[in-house]
């Protein structure tokens, strides 16, 4: 792109402040702002002007009911775990990251995925997910393809992390990084933000991006020529999610599901946990801010929570739902954040206050979408542990003891001893499971 056509473009979307200082900037800055620029897509500036106009679309959430939420036990288990361990067998299962977030809670400088997490390795949570990929690989005789959403700002070091480590072991050729896109922070008037004289501001436009960006790379397009039919969805901060659960798999594929969501149980009434909620035929996620404090606590004919369940973001899709709504515009979220600007003078800011809006959307607005849904509860401290803060509730110290836990579960199911003060860690391609630690514990024991 030149000078006239990023001119062109900006005029078209009432942005052409955005070249302001360009007789101050430097070779090296005319060119990075002339690529910024070339990603900016009128559309997309129009629906951002637009959200900050009507502001966040938050619809009625008071009639919304509680779903049907499946707990599988005995013989519905194990027809779900049958179906998943054949779609399994058939390769029509891949595994779906996202791993575009900035982390900015937990503090880290790299993508989070690199965080060191092993209790004993200090591998980082990349490895756990990719050896779990590569065991159920293993176990199943076909291949589970792997693709990693990154964003701009980590995808290089995602990349370097897992070549540096032999992919951890996975067959590189099937795995799949594509790159999230990127929002221009907006002041309340939809003026695009520099944080520099040559340099918008940018931030990742949230998983939810994750579509877009499925299409964009040809990572969608690389699933169908594989003849996948089940997408398992989860997020990098989460290292007890059990990837590709067969069970879970198989639920999915038995309900004919376009979007199944795997839920736990609020460990208290105003946990901050999205919930999803049935209205009439169609479900909608209703973020916990959304919520009545006396939806928050009301109780069932149980005496339970009448809303139990959250979502911690794991999730089935079939291949070609996220197909049809790869195509659709998805809302968009607001956040009004502290965003450094560059003043009349040409000095860059720091404001102390929030001045302007970063951009998202979010995977969940599209289950309104999907003709079929489905909800299976699972218990929390055997798959959902996240690495969200450097400290309390939440943090690597918490993970980390959740892991261990977990593992000591199975080793004390197959009769192995471990003192709590001894750290623990089991490598996923030892062991996936308690049962199949069970068959190695056996053999251990006999030695
Ligand atoms: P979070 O909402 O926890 O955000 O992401 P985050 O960026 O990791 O952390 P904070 O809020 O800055 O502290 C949940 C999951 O969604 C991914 C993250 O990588 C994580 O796996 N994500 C989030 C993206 O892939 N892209 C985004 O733009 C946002």
């Amino acid at each position: 792109m030149n000078y006239e056509q990023a001119e062109k473009l900006l005029k078209k979307c009432g942005q052409e402040h955005v070249l302001a200082y360009w007789k101050k900037l430097g070779k090296k800055e005319r060119e990075e702002l002339l690529a910024q620029i070339a990603t900016l897509e009128p559309k997309s500036i129009a629906q951002c002007q637009g959200a900050l106009k009507t502001g966040a679309d938050v619809p009625d959430s008071s009639k919304g009911k509680a779903p049907k939420v499946a707990v599988l036990k005995g013989k519905k288990l194990a027809e779900a775990v049958a179906a998943g361990e054949k779609e399994l067998k058939a390769g029509r299962v891949a595994a779906l990251l996202v791993a575009g977030g900035q982390g900015s809670r937990l503090g880290y400088d790299g993508p989070k995925g690199c965080y060191q997490i092993g209790p004993v390795t200090d591998a980082p949570l990349f490895y756990f997910h990719a050896r779990k990929i590569l065991a159920r690989t293993i176990r199943y005789g076909k291949p589970i393809p792997f693709y990693v959403m990154t964003s701009e700002a980590n995808n290089e070091a995602t990349v370097k992390c897992f070549e540096e480590n032999d992919y951890f072991g996975l067959n590189p050729d099937d795995v799949f990084f594509f790159t999230q896109g990127m929002w221009p922070g907006m002041t309340k008037d939809g003026k695009i933000i520099l944080d520099k004289p040559g340099h918008i501001f940018m931030s990742p436009d949230g998983h939810g991006g994750l579509l877009a960006a499925l299409k964009r790379s040809g990572a969608l397009a690389d699933m169908k020529k594989r003849g996948i039919k089940s997408v398992f969805f989860f997020q990098v901060d989460n290292p007890l999610v059990e990837i590709a659960d067969p069970a879970f798999v198989g639920y999915h594929v038995l309900n004919k599901s376009e979007y199944s969501l795997k839920l736990c149980a609020k460990r208290d009434p105003k946990e901050k946990v999205g919930m999803p909620m049935q209205f009439g035929k169609t479900f909608r996620m209703v973020e916990y801010t959304e919520m009545t404090d006396e939806q928050c606590t009301r109780l069932g004919k149980d005496g339970k929570l009448y809303f139990l369940y959250g979502s911690p973001a794991i999730h089935v899709f079939d291949r070609a739902f996220l197909d049809r709504e790869a195509s659709k515009a998805m809302p968009l979220h607001l956040a009004f954040k502290k965003i450094p600007f560059v003043d009349a003078k040409g000095a860059v800011v720091k404001p102390s206050e929030p001045n302007g809006y970063k951009f998202e959307k979010f995977i969940f607005d599209i289950l309104p979408n999907a003709k079929t849904a489905a909800f299976l509860a699972f218990d929390q401290k055997d798959e959902f542990s996240p690495v969200k803060n450097a400290e309390g509730s939440d943090s690597p110290a918490t993970c980390r003891a959740d892991m261990q836990a977990k593992w000591r579960r199975w080793m004390a199911e197959c009769g192995i001893q471990c003192s709590d003060k001894v750290p623990v860690e089991i490598d996923p391609v030892y062991a996936v499971d308690a049962a199949e630690l069970a068959k190695i514990g056996i053999c251990l024991g006999a030695e």
